[in-house]
């Protein structure tokens, strides 16, 4: 049968190559540039302003339109108008839910589920396609340790393998079964290396980063989404080693081409080509256009600098008519692959609004991440409950818990977590009171605290709801100040000051320093921007209704002194230890300057992060019990398969992900101190016990060598299996030989 599937797989790719080939011989020099360039077409009048550019094949592709007639119009253009009826690529930023919203990229990273991530992806697609949008820019999988960066917002977390996984998942969720599927969405592996990397968080800023570290960090994601089928990647806006990667040969020829063999189409991100002068790396558009084509960037997008100088280029013999051809197959192999010269259909219906509401709740539910539940504060129990008090700038916010990156999100469709809670606590006859006590997160206006501290005060439990508006985190909103902005931390502590136990639930597009008012609050609930529905899933994880079971696919520092800060650091050659460290306020006068220790950690925050990355409590607890190994030694050819027994001690079902990390003692470049490598999200009962098993071959104890090549290592490695990256169960095996070197 897989044999059967490979040949079918591989006659269609051999029909397409043909019918590229056919419209290429048919094709003039201009047609070629034409279906290079990708058009703005947002504007009312985008019929006039396009019409004739579409008929004269001058456009490949549009950004931005999203009325379905206009669409149809543009498209139908360019199939019965243009000389040679080339449909178009229609390319629009669906990053997590068209109009039905789902939680942040980072959000749904928290689940640590690539099925739910799989359908949140499908559902945007399906959503998406019928207004004949056919391509979107997502997933973004570049791996990120510092949250300044506002995208961080849109990113998998800090981990290679946690956003491969999940990344992959989204490639399969856009694309489905097959890109011509008329509910499918062409996917875009975003941005094209290192922009995670961007220098103190400040979006667009140069990336400094070695090589092996680009490899062994960076690159994995796009491996793994080029290994799922993605139909294309963006350039980074970003500078890497000192050549911008949207001129960057290294990855978009040697890496992308030449080792991966990816076949799909390159694309800039917005106006990079004309933004390479502004680099400083050329200094003539011309020049500019003649960087980006020549290292592998295939489309244009918006700074039509193909449009104007590839002609030029050609004429006079710098660019090549083969490297011309090479960039329009990759353009026409996708339109070819989404069925677009095949009269693709544009679907006229949404999926089920049923359906999916109930798929934005559920990511909403495994997304939410429980910090902290001092003394059981949650769930908190209405018939216990005479009065609530619901407090905060987000409490009620249809808009601003759908996140960043919703051009398309109907905040008609959001239930907040007042409506909510309200909802629910007149079936269980708890009376709520609401204030909202700061106009915007950001506000130093103290004047409506002393409402806020009456209604807390007549109430028994507070549920203040903090955090950032969508607008603070996303491209280009970046914070250098990770607290909770404006005057929320003097607002908890008011709060505090009543009495009453407080519970914070958080919504925000990044980790916050909550160095400030953790001791303040009972409770915890981090839930990112949870989407349409996160009111909902809020309201049901505060009652007991569902079962925290969200991780941090991120470090949360404890001040921002401290990043980058990340589980999977170096171990250095002095590492710090309980033992080795001394608080600033702990010096003695007069101390000798080496009695402070003399390991890698900070005066003042130590080395820890707050919370660390996979961290995320429950209502119930687990228990890890016999870790056993199929072998203690392996060659490169055999599996291990590492079990474990996990036991739910409580007395309610709660998710567990069960997190795997590997320690790879010594190699020919220094290693992680933990990496994860596998995890598996699972449903225990109350008191149920389940063996959970992983297997690793060799692959997974790969990494890029002094060399740069891949390959695994003879020697010894460490195993922990827990629910969080400080996970205690431990065992080791040892590899006796070096694999084989990979490509
Ligand atoms: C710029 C962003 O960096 C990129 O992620 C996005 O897809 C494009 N603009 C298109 O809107």
């Amino acid at each position: 049968m897989a044999k059967v599937q490979e040949i079918n797989a591989s006659t269609s790719r051999d029909r397409v190559e043909v019918r590229v080939r056919d419209l290429l011989d048919r094709m003039s020099l201009e047609e070629k540039i034409g279906q290079l360039n990708q058009v703005e077409a947002s504007a009312d009048n985008v019929l006039d302003l396009l019409g004739d550019d579409i008929r004269a094949g001058e456009v490949g592709s549009i950004i931005n339109q999203v009325d379905r007639d206009t669409v149809l119009e543009l498209q139908r253009l360019a199939r019965e108008e243009s000389r040679l009826g080339i449909p178009l690529l229609v390319g629009r930023d669906v990053i997590h839910g068209f109009k039905t919203v789902v939680p942040l990229p980072i959000g749904q990273a928290a689940s640590w589920n690539p099925q739910l991530v799989e359908a949140c992806a499908r559902l945007a697609s399906e959503e998406a396609s019928t207004v004949g949008v056919n391509w979107t820019f997502a997933p973004m999988i570049d791996v990120c340790r510092d949250p300044r960066w506002g995208r961080i917002a849109e990113c998998l977390g800090e981990d290679p393998v946690l956003t491969s996984v999940l990344g992959a998942a989204m490639v399969r969720g856009f694309q489905g079964a097959s890109l011509d599927d008329p509910s499918s969405l062409a996917a875009c592996a975003k941005h094209f290396a290192g922009y995670g990397a961007s220098e103190s968080g400040r979006d667009y800023n140069t990336t400094n980063l070695p090589e092996n570290e680009l490899r062994n960090v960076h690159l994995p994601p796009f491996r793994a989404a080029v290994e799922a089928g993605v139909a294309s990647l963006m350039t980074s806006f970003s500078d890497i080693d000192g050549v911008p990667a949207t001129a960057n040969s290294f990855l978009l020829r040697d890496v992308l081409r030449e080792e991966w063999r990816y076949d799909g189409l390159v694309v800039s991100d917005w106006d990079a080509i004309q933004q390479l002068c502004v680099h400083g790396l050329t200094e003539t558009r011309d020049e500019a256009a003649y960087q980006a084509a020549s290292a592998g960037v295939d489309m244009d997008m918006v700074a039509g600098a193909y449009l104007q100088h590839l002609a030029g280029l050609v004429a006079s013999g710098r660019i090549g008519l083969e490297t011309v051809d090479r960039m329009v197959a990759n353009v026409l192999r996708l339109k070819f692959r989404l069925g677009l010269f095949d009269a693709r259909p544009v679907l006229t219906d949404e999926p089920a609004r049923m359906t999916s509401r109930s798929l934005a709740k559920e990511a909403a539910l495994q997304s939410c991440v429980l910090l902290k539940n001092e003394g059981r504060a949650l769930p908190l129990d209405p018939a216990c409950l005479d009065h609530l008090a619901v407090i905060g700038p987000l409490a009620n916010e249809p808009a601003e818990q759908l996140g960043t990156w919703v051009f398309d999100g109907d905040p008609q469709r959001s239930v907040t977590p007042l409506s909510a809670i309200e909802s629910l606590a007149a079936d269980a006859g708890m009376a709520v009171s609401h204030a909202r006590a700061m106009p915007t997160t950001r506000s130093l206006d103290e004047t409506a605290f002393a409402d806020a501290e009456a209604v807390a005060r007549k109430a028994d439990v507070v549920v203040v709801f903090l955090g950032e508006e969508a607008i603070l985190s996303g491209e280009a909103h970046c914070r250098a100040d990770i607290d909770l902005p404006g005057a929320q931390v003097s607002l908890v502590k008011r709060l505090k000051a009543i009495g009453k136990p407080v519970i914070a639930v958080i919504q925000a597009g990044r980790p916050l320093t909550l160095t400030s008012v953790i001791d303040d609050l009972d409770a915890i609930l981090f839930a990112w921007h949870p989407g349409s529905l996160g009111g909902a899933a809020i309201a049901d994880l505060l009652f007991g209704r569902a079962c925290p079971s969200g991780k941090l696919p991120v470090s949360f520092p404890k001040m921002v002194g401290q990043i980058p800060i990340y589980y999977g650091h170096k171990n250095t050659g002095r590492p710090p230890t309980p033992d080795s460290i001394v608080h600033i306020d702990d010096i003695a006068s007069g101390a000798a300057q080496t009695s402070l220790g003399m390991t890698a950690f900070h005066l003042d925050a130590g080395y820890e992060p707050l919370f660390r990355f996979g961290f995320g409590l429950s209502y119930t607890e687990f228990a890890y019990s016999e870790l056993s190994l199929s072998a203690v030694r392996i060659t490169p050819s055999e599996t291990l398969t590492i079990a474990v027994n996990v036991t739910n001690l409580g007395d309610v079902e709660g998710d567990e992900v069960v997190q795997l990390y590997l320690r790879d003692r010594f190699g020919s470049v220094t290693r992680p101190v933990r990496e994860l490598k596998a995890f598996q999200r699972l449903t225990l009962a109350p008191g149920e016990t389940r063996e959970v098993r992983f297997s690793l071959t060799v692959e997974d104890l790969m990494f890029y060598k002094r060399d740069q090549t891949r390959g695994a290592e003879a020697g010894t490695f460490d195993v922990w299996i827990g629910g969080d990256s400080a996970a205690d169960r431990k065992a080791e095996f040892t590899l006796t030989q070096d694999s084989p070197a990979m490509a």
